[in-house]
Parts: structure tokens; sequence; C-alpha cells
């Protein structure tokens, strides 16, 4: 046996095959130096009058995961990956894919340009190009149809999903599936062996194969995608570009693609969508360094909407769980929510009824707080009163062990009074889910003053195991998504006494991309809740019309769906009207401030709402309560639908660029006033 390096490509001869072994982790990637090595190593095994057959396989934890993403951005270098995939399926030694993990992007388009795919069992692939704001840029949406058909192929290439090789075993993508504990190398080895040795091992050109014809009706296909798509570019014209694969050579649909690759690769549009990959990576990395306690039993305290949600996410994540409410009865509508949440996986096929009943075998229901004595986390859930927090976490010092960690979900409470009546703050956190919390993907996890590292890169590390995208932010009112949350919802409310509809406002938002207009969010959670919350917060005397049309729809009733009306009114099904009742209410409101009406550009509202945003996130970030200021970004993102192709409000921020930002809060704050508009540190915006 030979072996050579190349870079991250090891090249290996053995008996008759010549193996082209890519280690470069994590995933693999397919950097200058692994698209020069596959490339050598083609050239040199073809050269080769020895070698029958050429494999290519990877080490570490996966087959290539796609393209490098840290070399976009910087001048493409050579080889370029279409040329390599071409160079692969071009070649007059028959080459074979060794697939497992996940073989994305361009490291599947490397998988369809080999002559032979084989595959472990739970290996996945897929294209999710889209996912950054791209389309597949070697082959992907040409080759593709060519295996699995063209209908399949816009499904997967405009979903960007990962899919199991074995949901796939019907389409020829992949020619010999080995058991999921198989030793891949091995077998794939024997696998070549035995068709050299038959005589069975050919030469066989995806790229010469027609595209099957199919009846689907592109217009009416890409108006859906365009749909789905809610904005984004990539999908559509992904479509656009397979179905030049129906009349087209491989060689000409390639240059269609590559051509709108690198279009799409400049716009803004896959700039936010990369750097939201990179932040969300970015924010699991903390200055924590202890290592996080092992928790396999959790307690929840209250099982109401927020409680069952945890609950929820801690079963369907394997974890033990301890249910505790008052009274059995608030126990029975806890487990029923509970099963409602679990039945709605079943129901979208995410989980199997027998999962379903393993999962509820898991929740241990109590009133009595001693049954907490054996949690290794505590996740208090109970509603917004700091005395009935405190009184909580006081029974809890003393049920519980000293080792196990004590979570507040609260909103906006002060954790570092809560954390007062313990003996051991230190194991006192936050650990803030959203609602619905087996489905929002954002968790807080909140340092407090006292806050030991132990319990907090403990939190995180529960919060990964959830498929949580976890932050670590310090205490303030609201911490850091609330906080901008009602900076926002300050924003709006102002534009609404100052003339702007309720539905304009909505519209405004949503058109540019929000995944649901403020004022409609507020009826669903209910408007009486955030005005609660208000509450414990004096008045701001600078800010007459703080929250007034939000204080005004509860004071007549209006709390939003529960009543029926809020900012809306609803029929019995639900569904939602303009109400001139609640604009009329708003208007006399306004009168009363002494605030002259005017009108708004969509444009004005949008921009206001979003300079609200920037403005209340570099504050948290000058304050430390975020760690880093794409933690802002993140906290968007995950927590309140802002659209993921706009990056987030510090994104957008960066896009206008530090002069723009700075011109207009300048212009806002001689409008307004300093209280509301502060200064704040834009230098962070150039970085
Ligand atoms: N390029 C460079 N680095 C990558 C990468 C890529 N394509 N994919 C993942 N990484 C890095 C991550 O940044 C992370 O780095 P870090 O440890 O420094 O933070 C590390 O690999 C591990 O990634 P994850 O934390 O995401 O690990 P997981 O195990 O949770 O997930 C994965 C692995 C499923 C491969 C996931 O990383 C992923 O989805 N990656 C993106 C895959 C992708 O989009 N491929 C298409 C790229 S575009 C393309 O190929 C264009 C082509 O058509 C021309």
């Amino acid at each position: 046996m030979a072996n050579s390096e190349i870079n991250s490509v090891n090249l290996i001869e053995k008996n008759s095959l010549g193996i082209i072994e890519i280690d470069y982790a994590p995933v693999n990637a397919l950097s200058q130096g692994v698209r020069q090595g596959i490339v050598d190593g083609i050239e040199k095994f073809e050269a080769s009058g020895e070698i029958k057959a050429i494999i290519i396989r990877c080490k570490s934890r996966t087959f290539i995961a796609g393209a490098d993403i840290k070399e976009f951005g910087k001048p493409p270098t050579e080889p370029f990956l279409p040329d390599v995939v071409n160079r692969i399926e071009n070649c007059n030694t028959p080459v074979i894919a060794s697939l497992f993990g996940t073989s994305l992007g361009g490291g599947f388009e490397v998988a369809l340009a080999c002559h032979y795919r084989v595959a472990l069992e739970s290996a996945k692939v897929g294209l999710p190009e889209v996912n950054l704001g791209l389309i597949p840029g070697a082959g992907g949406t040409q080759r593709l149809p060519r295996v699995v058909g063209v209908g399949k192929a816009l499904e997967m290439v405009t979903n960007g999903k990962h899919y199991r090789v074995n949901e796939l075993s019907s389409t020829g993508l992949i020619d010999k599936l080995f058991p999921v504990d198989a030793d891949l190398d091995e077998a794939t080895e024997s696998y070549v062996e035995e068709l050299i040795s038959s005589g069975q091992l050919v030469v066989k050109r995806v790229g010469e194969k027609s595209v099957e014809t199919s009846d689907i009706d592109w217009d009416q296909e890409i108006s859906n995608i365009k749909r789905k798509a809610r904005g984004k570019d990539a999908p559509v014209v992904a479509a656009e570009v397979i179905r030049k694969s129906l009349e087209n050579s491989i060689e000409n649909g390639m240059k269609f693609e590559r051509e709108a690759f690198l279009k799409l690769r400049e716009s803004e549009q896959s700039a936010a969508l990369r750097y939201a990959f990179a932040i969300e990576r970015a924010a699991g990395k903390t200055d924590l360094t202890t290592v996080p306690l092992e928790v396999n039993n959790v307690g929840v305290i209250g099982a109401g909407n927020m409680g069952s949600g945890i609950a929820t996410a801690f079963l369907t994540s394997g974890f033990q769980v301890q249910l505790i409410e008052q009274t059995a009865e608030a126990l029975a509508a806890g487990m029923e929510r509970i099963e409602k949440n679990l039945s709605s996986n079943v129901k979208r096929g995410r989980m199997s009824q027998s999962q379903f009943e393993e999962c509820l075998s898991r929740v241990h229901i109590s009133t009595e707080y001693e049954s907490l004595s054996g949690s290794d986390l505590v996740i208090e859930a109970i509603f917004e009163n700091i005395d009935i927090k405190k009184s909580v976490f006081s029974k809890l010092d003393s049920v519980t062990r000293e080792d196990c960690i004590l979570a507040t979900n609260t909103s906006y409470l002060d954790i570092n009074e809560i954390a007062s009546v313990v003996n051991d703050p230190p194991r006192v956190i936050g650990m803030h889910f959203f609602s619905p919390a087996n489905i929002m993907k954002l968790l807080e996890v909140v340092r407090a003053e006292k806050s030991s590292e132990l319990a907090l890169a403990t939190a995180m590390s529960v919060g990964k195991k959830l498929g949580k995208m976890s932050v670590l932010v310090g205490v303030c009112f609201g911490f850091a998504g609330n906080r901008m949350y009602t900076r926002y919802g300050r924003e709006i409310q102002q534009m609404l006494l100052e003339g702007a509809s309720i539905e304009q406002i909505d519209k405004a938002m949503t058109n540019w991309g929000m995944a649901m207009g403020p004022l409609a969010v507020q009826d669903l959670s209910g408007i009486d809740i955030g005005h609660n919350a208000r509450s414990a917060q004096p008045f701001p005397e600078h800010d007459p019309g703080y929250f007034r049309a939000a204080a005004t729809m509860v004071e007549n009733g209006r709390l939003g769906r529960k009543t029926g009306m809020g900012f809306y009114r609803y029929d019995e099904e639900g569904k939602k009207y303009a109400d001139e009742a609640a604009e009329s209410l708003i208007r006399t409101k306004a009168t009363e401030l002494g605030i002259q009406l005017r009108t708004f550009e969509d444009e004005e509202i949008v921009d206001r709402a979003i300079l609200a945003l920037i403005s209340e996130g570099l504050a948290l970030f000058k304050e430390g309560i975020v760690q880093r200021i794409s933690d802002i970004d993140v906290i968007w993102l995950h927590g309140y639908g802002f659209p993921r192709h706009k990056g987030g409000p510090i994104f957008q921020a960066k896009q206008m660029g530090k002069l723009l930002v700075e011109q207009k809060l300048d212009a806002l704050r001689d409008k307004e006033s300093a209280r509301i508009w502060p200064q704040v540190e834009l230098s962070i915006l150039n970085s």
C-alpha cells in the first residue's frame, strides 16, 4: 500500500483500488485543498495502469458536507467545483462515492458525478443551498433530475431538506446500501472488488442520461414555490434552473446553473443567510469553561401553557419529567396539553404511536414539591408574580438536592431578587423559553449576578440537547429579547397614535418579511399580558404615548383573540377583520394626548420599527447583556419571526452602514427625545 498526502486528501493505492480519502475536519468541506486533492487523485489513478476503480471516501464524522462556506466572499480559486465534478464524471476509470453522515450541497454534487454511490442506511443527502440563499452550483440542479426524476429533484432543491438515503431507495440514487453498523470502508472495498471480479464494473455517467419528461405544470409549480419562499429568491431561481435541465445538455444546463449561482452568491439575501448560519454557531460558544452536569431528571413547576410546552420539549428529547401543580385538576389540564402537543407530532409524522406512549411514560405528576428531591434541574414556569416566585424558590431550596440547578422561566422579573431567597444563589439561573416552548427554537439562558458557571454551562448544554438555539444573556427588564420587543412595540404603538392604521402597520411589516404583524401578534398572545408586565415598571413620564393604544384596548375589554376582539375583531372561526371601533378608540386617545395626526408611508413604518430594534440592540451590547453583538440577531431570528433572509436587526444596521444609521437615529432623536432615542455606540457596526 502506498500513501501520499496532498493537503487534506490522502491518496491510497490498495490492490487494484485507488482511494481518494478526504480528511478535512470537521465536515470535509470542499476547500481549495480538498478540490485539488480530488482532481490530483483522479488524474493519478486514471493514468495508472494498475487501478481498476477509484473510491472517494471521507474520514471523521461525515462524507463531504458541501462547498467550504468560509471561502465564500473571498476571490474564487482553481480548481473550481463545477470543473472538479465534471472531471470526476469524465474519468475513464469507474469512480465510487462511499457515503455516510450528511452529504450536502457540493458534497452531494460530487457523489452525483461519481459512477456509483454506496451508503450506510443512516446516511443523509441533500442540496441545502437555498438555506444559504444559493442554488446548487456544481451540477446539482442538472444531475439530480436525471437520477431521482424532475418532481423529486424540484422538491429536494427548493426545500433544501436532508433526506435519508433509504427514503430515496426507489430512485436508483444508491447502488448499494449497507447496514448502519457496517464498517463502511471495508464494505465499500469488498463491494467494488466483487464488481471488478464479476466484470460488472462500468463507467456510467449521469450527465449522459436524458431527463425523463414529466407532467409538471411549471407556471403553477413556480408560483407555489414563490408563495412558500416568502420573499426568498433562491428557491424560485432553483426551480427555473431545474426547468432548463429538461431541454438542455448537461453542459448548457450547468452554464445556466453557474451563472445563477454566482449572481445569488453576490446577493444581500445570501449574505444574510450565510451570516445567520455563522452567528448561530457562534452563539453556542461562550466564555463558560466548566464541564456541564449530567441532567436526566427535570422538574417543571406549573402546568399551564408554558410549563406544559417546556415539559413537552424535555419529553421529546428523552428526559424524565416531574410535573408539579397546586391541584389535581391543574395537573390533569397540564397532562391534556402535553398529550395534545405530543399527538400533534404523531399527526405530522414526526413521532410514532409507540414513541408517543414512551414519551408519556416519562412524565410523572405530583402536587408535592418533595417529589423534586431527585431532580437535576428544576424549571419554574408559573405566572409572573415576584412574591409567589420567591416563595416557590424558597420551597425548592429546602426540597431539592444541593447540586440541583434552579431555573426560572420568568420573562421580565429580576432573577437576582428571586435568587436572594435561596441559601446558595449560584445555583439559580434563568431559562427563558418562548411560547410555544415545544416548538420555538430560542432559549435565553440568563446569567444572574451570582449564577455559577456550572449552572450556566449545564443550561447551555441542556438547551443543545433540546435542539434549542441557546443564547447567554444577562439580567435586565425583559432580558435581551423582550426588552427589544418592548422597544419595538413602543414604536409601533407610537406610530398608531400618530396616524398609521392597525392594518397598515401589520401589512408593512409582513410585506417586509416579518412572520406576523406586530399588532396581530399582540392579539394572539393577549394584549393584557404585556400590559400587566409593564405595570410592574413605573410609567415613563418622558413618553406620554407609551403603550397607550394597548392600554386603551385593555380598558375596553379588547384583550385580543381570547375576547374575540383586540386590535382586530375575530369571528367564531377565528377569522380576523379590521375593526373601525379599535381605530376610533386609538384616535380618541391620540387627540386626548394632543398628538397631531398624519399619514405614513410603509417604508417609514418599517424603518422606524427596525431602527428601534437596532438602537435597543446596540444598547444591550454596550451594557454587556449580550456577549456578542450578533447574538441580538440570533435572538430575533429564532424568537420573534424576523425574516432570516434579512439577517436580523444588526445585520440590517450593517447593511445600512454606520453613517446612515447615525443620521436616521439623530433625526428621530431630534423629533422625539434622547430619552427615547439615546446615544448609542455605533462603531461596532464597522466590525
Ligand atoms: N463549510 C465550512 N464549514 C462548515 C460547513 C461548510 N459547508 N458546514 C459546517 N461547517 C462547520 C461549522 O461552521 C462548524 O464550525 P465550528 O465548529 O467552527 O463552529 C462545524 O463545521 C460543525 O458544524 P455544526 O456545528 O453545524 O455541526 P452539526 O453536526 O450540527 O451539523 C452539518 C453538521 C449538517 C454539516 C451542518 O454544519 C450543515 O448543515 N452545514 C452546512 C451544509 C451546507 O449548507 N452545505 C452546502 C454549502 S453551499 C454549496 O455546497 C454550494 C455548492 O452547490 C457549490
